[in-house]
């Protein structure tokens, strides 16, 4: 199970966290892994200062995460470890 934090304190959330759960959402519904992630809100990560959402994946912080990169990270971050599991 890859766990997938996204952060929804107040920077994250002005910068569009919610549209990035809903493309979480989705991503996970199409690839039919809602058994395999775990999707989830967390307080602010201490990255305000950084552009774009940032997220914790299974312990890795990654920050600059936006509509236009999301798949890029999704793949790489997320579908890479549940293939790997
Ligand atoms: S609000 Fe997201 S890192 Fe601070």
């Amino acid at each position: 199970m890859v766990t997938v934090s996204v952060c929804v304190g107040s920077s994250c959330h002005l910068k569009g966290a919610y549209e990035l759960i809903r493309l979480c959402e989705e991503t996970i519904a199409e690839t039919g892994m809602r058994d395999r992630v775990n999707l989830k809100g967390t307080f602010c990560l201490g990255k305000c200062s950084e552009e774009g959402v940032t997220l914790n994946i299974d312990g890795e912080i990654i920050t600059g995460v936006s509509p236009d990169n999301f798949m890029d990270v999704f793949k790489k971050n997320v579908l890479r470890k549940v293939r790997k599991e």
